[in-house]
């Protein structure tokens, strides 16, 4: 067996853009609290805000969301969070079955129409007395600007009929959007916009540095190849990218046998 079971990681998992939530969240401590101050509500039996986060690729949306989240969930029984993920799940009905399936689990028969998951979900409520939080993450991914429309209005509305607490957090990447939503919709986010800036980057090398301590041996990565790296991430605006890079990149050197990450290994993943 040539493959040396030695290894350039401390901790590889940090290094999974979709799994790993990052224990230190720099820069986004106003968001966090403006989405946490809309959620509040909930507690005390009030119907939580709606709010439309905005912000390009990986500027820290997802995970500010999922980290609010976990709080929530570790925290209170109130409030009854559900993420749903539009890139996976870009149809009504699927919507509707992700959010069921979070509130009953495999309870959720798959053939289930869309009227009867709604129903579902409406029961859950009034029969949990919970309020509802629902994460729409990426709507820019449902293609079909009458679907979002009326599903959320669906939703949104519920509140009125039924006497239920349901609120939405919309995550978009592109502000156009915004103005494609129907004014009924669009009274239920009035001027309910949390933004989320690009990283500078002196902030993309941080984080990168800060990604590198957690996940690599001390010394396999020098603060040069970070910096040429947070430089190329912030032209390209692709903090992502240039996390899942230093992965490959490692993978690479452990390959040639080599001790340290070189700048060739980082260009050779980056395609360059
Ligand atoms: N402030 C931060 N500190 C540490 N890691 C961060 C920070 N912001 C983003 N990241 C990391 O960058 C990657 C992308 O972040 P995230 O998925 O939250 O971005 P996003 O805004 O949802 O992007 P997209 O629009 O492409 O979905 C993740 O691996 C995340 O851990
Ligand atoms: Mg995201």
């Amino acid at each position: 067996m040539e493959e040396t079971l030695t290894t350039l990681f401390k901790r590889e998992e940090v290094f999974d853009t979709t799994l790993y939530i990052p224990e230190t969240f720099e820069y986004r401590n106003s968001q966090i609290a403006e989405i946490i101050r809309a959620i509040k509500p909930g507690l005390t039996n009030n119907k939580p805000q709606n709010k439309i986060i905005l912000g390009k690729q990986s500027s820290g949306k997802t995970t500010a969301i999922r980290k609010v989240f976990q709080t929530i969930n570790e925290n209170t029984q109130k409030i009854k969070t559900v993420y749903v993920n539009c890139r996976i799940n870009d149809i009504e009905k699927e919507i509707y079955k992700r959010i069921a399936i979070s509130l009953y689990g495999n309870k959720i028969n798959y053939k289930m129409q869309k009227e009867e998951l709604y129903s579902r979900i409406i029961d859950y409520c009034v029969k949990n007395n919970v309020t509802l939080v629902i994460c729409l993450d990426d709507i820019d991914n449902i293609h079909n600007i009458h679907i979002i429309n009326k599903m959320m209005y669906e939703l949104l509305r519920s509140g009125e009929s039924f006497f239920v607490k349901i609120s939405i957090i919309a995550i978009i990447s592109r502000p156009e959007l915004i103005s494609l939503l129907d004014r009924r919709v669009k009274n239920f986010f009035l001027s309910n916009e949390i933004k989320f800036p690009d990283y500078t980057k002196e902030e993309i090398y941080n984080i990168l540095k800060k990604r590198c301590e957690k996940g690599l041996i001390h010394g396999t990565i020098s603060d040069e190849i970070i910096y040429s790296l947070a430089s190329y991430c912030y032209r390209e605006s692709d903090l992502r990218s240039a996390i899942e890079t230093l992965r490959s990149a490692v993978v690479l050197a452990e390959i040639e046998g080599s001790l340290a990450i070189e700048e060739w290994h980082i260009r050779d993943c980056l395609c360059l």
